[in-house]
């Protein structure tokens, strides 16, 4: 089967960026090493893990076995909680170059900000650190808030390159996406598909993927990256993930953007970044 081309954007640190990416979130062990090969031969470059996803070992091996040149590919790793602190952060990014098998890691993000507490800044500082050293390409930030993203700002002189959020139409995040384009952050939306839920049900989806010729995933997907977010889906499973990566044939009018956005309802759980810490 062909390979599906996904476009690229340029990130405020001149490193492009695609419009589309892969969640990794859940895939451990065999299994999910070949859900990743497999989305890499569908045509995803940007690949998302975390520490805390327990799976960057499985991700570096899924990089290796795909055979996909590693310039080509983006990967994404986040600092958690426990690792707050600027030399904790070089330190986390260490041991994730270690567990990947990588020598470098394409976007850096701090998982959440955990303002309780009180080391988001000095966290970012250990990023720019990791920058300079060149163990990591673009940094970033994931779950940050307007507040907390012009904090990093002022404090440091260095914008974040993305900000990894919740989105989905059932919380379409319109504020805090302006504030992005504001600043040159691009949007990343996680769990774009509000983790299947109801959501793949709503009748104005089925109604546009008729007009459209596609399925309700793809309609969902094409509204985050029309919205110059870009979305991670995550799926086991081949068919599936090539479904959400074939979205660009296909463009909503901004009438139809606005019907989708019109599904708002507040975010799944209650992952309000001011409120909800992990580590
Ligand atoms: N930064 C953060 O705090 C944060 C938080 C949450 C998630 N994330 C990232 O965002 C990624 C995506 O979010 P997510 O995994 O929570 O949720 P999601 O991508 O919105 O949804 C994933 C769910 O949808 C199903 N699915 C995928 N494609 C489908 C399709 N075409 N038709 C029907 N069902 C489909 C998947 O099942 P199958 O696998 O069976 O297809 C899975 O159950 C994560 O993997 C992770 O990398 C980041």
């Amino acid at each position: 089967m062909s390979t599906i081309r996904i476009p690229d954007v340029t990130l405020n640190d001149g490193t492009r960026f695609p419009e589309l990416g892969f969640g990794t979130y859940q895939l451990r062990g065999e299994e999910g090493i070949e859900s990743i090969v497999a989305a890499i031969g569908t045509g995803y470059r940007l690949l998302d893990t975390a520490v805390n996803y327990e799976n960057e070992r499985e991700v570096g091996e899924a990089v290796r076995r795909s055979g996909a040149s590693r310039d080509t590919l983006i990967i994404t790793s986040k600092i958690p909680g426990r690792h707050h602190g600027r030399q904790e952060a070089v330190d986390s990014v260490l041991g994730s170059l270690g567990m990947l098998g990588l020598d470098r890691i394409d976007l850096q993000l701090i998982h959440w900000p955990n303002p309780s507490v009180g080391k988001y800044v000095d966290t970012w500082r250990g990023l720019i650190e990791a920058r300079e050293r060149g163990l990591v390409r673009s940094i970033g930030v994931s779950n940050f808030t307007e507040a907390m993203l012009t904090e990093l700002i002022e404090e440091t002189g260095v914008v974040p390159a993305v900000n990894q959020v919740e989105m989905h139409p059932y919380f379409p995040q319109e504020r805090l996406r302006a504030f992005h384009e504001a600043h040159g952050i691009r949007t990343e939306s996680w769990s774009p598909l509000a983790r299947r839920s109801e959501l793949l049900t709503e009748q104005v989806l089925h109604e546009l993927a008729m007009v459209h010729d596609v399925t309700p995933t793809q309609v969902v997907l094409r509204w985050h990256t029309q919205l110059d977010s870009t979305p991670i889906p995550k799926s086991a499973d081949p068919d599936r993930q090539r479904e959400n990566a074939d979205v660009f044939g296909f463009t909503l009018t901004d009438e139809q953007l606005a019907a989708i956005s019109a599904l708002e309802r507040g975010r799944l759980w209650d992952g309000d970044p001011n409120r909800h810490e992990e580590m």
